[in-house]
């Protein structure tokens, strides 16, 4: 290759010589990936890469939008563009019992104000096993299609999407932006044909259709997505520019009259009991279908009524998936073992003979805590008529969905006579700390923090999940290398690898087995590009127990910024104090939760730890509440009873419109909401010269927000 020096390069040689280079680096990053054999070596790849950056830096106008020096690594790091969903891709809250569904039904009621005899439609209809996908068409033209991903950002799998048959390519009549959801699945037949052509070729075999479907959805290369028989069933949307009806069922037929395949078993009902007896239809005809279906979706017809409920965090109000029930199959437990998790908790895990457990196999289960093993629960009451679980019994395992198995019953006919009771340990067995279990806890737990591999590692991998800091090139596996190697002892060592690594570190990097020239870059261009993290991811990330996803969303929307975050955790006391006392008004947040937050921020290491991590990162504030509207950060408190809709309501629509709705009033309330029947509330509020509206003051104020 003759190389022209940059400055005698001609502005049309340098287009030229950009084309060509961004065309070769992607076929590498194709052969790379695709075939995963490499066509040149990482040095020649890397001096691809540097002749671009430097052509581009002389010609910066010349520069493609494209340009695979934007990409974290290109496609190598990347496989998948991303894409963010202007809607979130939602998941469902579950119900297993009839119960749980008419609790639903009944709390809907509730939250709309419907007496028992008003008029309420739901539709039902299967819970498809695959995979979700967002489809995005504009002026009726496929643009981009995207997985669910972390639910806010998806990979874009357009191409692969395009050679799904049941996926239209362009529509008649569609409104201006359509945003079609549902589930990419494979079907009994497609899925068996598949694994005996992997057999034939003696490649790996899928565990089932919905591992089938998603490994061929994420193909980077198109072509042997086009081989492989996916189907789609459109049974949602995201963003209209146009509504598609008013109700559920009507936007549904609306979709397939533009040509998508909706499920023909979805059926309107209009009470509880017609929802369940539905249910059981399909459950009977579930082993005829042809495809995999896990349980049943109940939805709210009227769309009034779906605005009007809304979301909680990350699940619609107005839905639900009803799940069939777990299935069951005999096998020997063949060991115990003791796991420790990031909180410290030794968990024990059966060891199983693999047995198939409604088409998955199963090797492992969970067995929760030492009471569970000794036939009791958390309360201390008898399960399983009381039969322990030793080592060599012949045990019952269930799996209800992506649920962990459990053992659901032990065969003591078949119990060996050497069995013994399971002898719990009482000391950590990975780093010999005392493992203390709490009066009330039913969880023992490691006392060594930090100190313990176990704990550091598992916080680690906790950091790095999808839903956390979920840094390309940087998983379980790696960082788990890491900490042996001493590279990462905490969450702030990731930030400071390329500093300590990277330069004369590559080197070191790259004599680690795995990483080349190439992907080292890509880790750190992908570790610098997360710096850059949301408040709720921060916080979830930081594993304190307790605080989950929704839990660290809850709690960014409510403090906005790490520094008032920050500030309140640490200037809050467990059970007394304003800043306590404003963390329990947050709805869902109750005393263990804020109990557990409060001590993790009053651990001198954790503390310590969460400040280095932070110094080094660009933490973005919540989303700004609503700002335009009337009530946009006022703190706001209800009181008596509302006549024109449920507390529950009135309180998310005033969050949706921007004001914090607090359970007590202070001197930082502005406006108590008084309806019949207030009491000291209202007297407080007159007291501190507080503005009180009545419910049709408070609705006046909003009108038009
Ligand atoms: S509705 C806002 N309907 O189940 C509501 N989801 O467990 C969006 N799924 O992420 C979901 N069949 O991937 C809906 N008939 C159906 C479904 C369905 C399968 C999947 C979907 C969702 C997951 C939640």
């Amino acid at each position: 290759m003759t190389v022209t020096s940059i400055e005698k390069l001609t502005r049309e040689a340098a287009a030229a010589e950009l084309a060509d280079l961004q065309a070769r680096i992607e076929a590498a990053n194709s052969a790379y990936h695709t075939l995963d054999a490499p066509d040149i070596s990482d040095a020649d790849y890397d001096a691809l890469k540097r002749r671009l950056a430097s052509i581009e830096a002389h010609f910066p106008d010349l520069k493609s939008t494209d340009s695979p020096s934007d990409k974290v690594g290109g496609a190598v790091a990347d496989g998948f563009g991303k894409i963010s969903h202007e809607q979130r891709m939602m998941s469902l809250g579950n119900a297993f019992e009839d119960e749980d569904v008419t609790d639903f039904v009944r709390g809907i009621r509730k939250y709309l104000n419907l007496t028992d005899s008003a008029p309420l439609v739901f539709t039902a209809e299967p819970k498809i096993d695959g995979l979700s996908l967002s489809l995005r068409y504009e002026d009726g033209v496929l643009v981009y299609a995207a997985t669910r991903g972390d639910g806010e950002v998806g990979e874009n799998v357009t191409a692969n999407a395009r050679t799904i048959a049941d996926i239209p390519q362009a529509l008649e009549n569609a409104p201006k932006i359509l945003e079609v959801r549902g589930e990419v699945y494979m079907s009994h037949a497609d899925f068996a044909a598949l694994n005996a052509q992997q057999d034939a070729r003696g490649d790996k075999r899928f565990a089932n259709p919905r591992n089938a479907a998603a490994g061929s959805l994420r193909q980077l290369d198109a072509k042997i997505t086009a081989a492989r028989p996916l189907r789609f069933f459109a049974y949602s949307w995201g963003v209209l520019s146009e509504p598609l009806g008013e109700t559920q069922a009507a936007s549904i037929a609306r979709l397939a009259e533009l040509g998508f395949q909706t499920n023909p078993l979805t059926q309107t009902c209009d009470s509880s009991e017609e929802m369940l007896a539905h249910y059981h239809r399909i459950e009977e005809q579930r082993a005829s279908l042809g495809y995999d279906i896990d349980g049943v979706v109940y939805k709210v017809d009227d769309l009034g009524y779906q605005h009007r409920l809304g979301f909680r965090s990350t699940t619609p109000r107005w839905a639900i998936a009803h799940k069939f029930p777990a299935e069951l199959a005999w096998t020997r437990l063949e060991k115990i073992e003791i796991q420790v998790g990031r909180t410290g908790a030794l968990s024990p895990v059966a060891r199983l003979t693999p047995v198939t457990v409604g088409g998955v196999v199963v090797s492992n289960a969970t067995l929760h805590n030492e009471d569970y093993i000794s036939g009791r629960d958390s309360r201390g009451e008898v399960i399983r008529e009381g039969k322990d679980i030793r080592e060599g019994d012949w045990v019952q395992v269930y799996r209800a969905g992506d649920v962990i198995p459990k053992i659901n019953d032990v065969d003591l006919t078949k119990r060996p006579d050497t069995a013994r009771p399971f002898a719990f340990p009482e000391h950590c067995p990975e780093c010999g700390s005392d493992a203390i279990r709490e009066e009330g806890d039913a969880v023992r737990r490691c006392s060594g923090g930090m100190i313990c591999p176990a704990q550091a590692t598992e916080k680690l991998r906790h950091f790095v999940s999808r839903a956390a800091f979920d840094i390309e090139g940087l998983g379980a596996r790696q960082v788990e290398a890491f900490y042996k190697d001493g590279w990462v002892r905490e969450p702030v060592d990731i930030f400071l690898l390329e500093q300590r690594y990277g330069a004369g570190g590559l080197q070191q990097l790259r004599k680690r087995e795995g990483w080349g020239d190439k992907s080292a870059e890509n880790l750190f261009a992908a570790i610098r590009e997360k710096r850059r993290i949301p408040l709720a991811k921060l916080i979830f990330a930081l594993g304190i127990r307790h605080v989950g996803e929704a839990g660290a969303s809850l709690l960014a929307n409510h403090y906005q910024s790490w520094v008032a975050f920050e500030q309140a955790m640490t200037g809050a006391l467990i059970g007394e104090g304003a800043e306590w006392l404003d963390l329990l008004t947050i709805d869902g947040v109750g005393e263990t939760f804020a109990t557990s937050l409060v001590s993790a921020f009053h651990q001198e290491a954790e503390r310590a730890s969460i400040d280095r991590l932070v110094a080094l990162l660009d933490v973005v504030d919540a989303e700004a509440r609503a700002t335009d509207s009337p009530v946009a950060g006022l703190t706001v408190v209800f009181t008596g009873t509302l006549e024109k809709m449920t507390r529950a309501e009135a309180k998310a629509r005033a969050e949706s419109l921007g004001a914090k709705v607090a359970g007590s009033v202070s001197k930082k309330t502005d406006i108590l909401i008084a309806g019949p029947g207030a009491g000291s509330k209202a007297t407080k509020a007159a007291d501190l010269g507080i503005k009180v509206l009545d419910e049709d003051g408070w609705l006046k104020l909003l009108e038009g927000a």
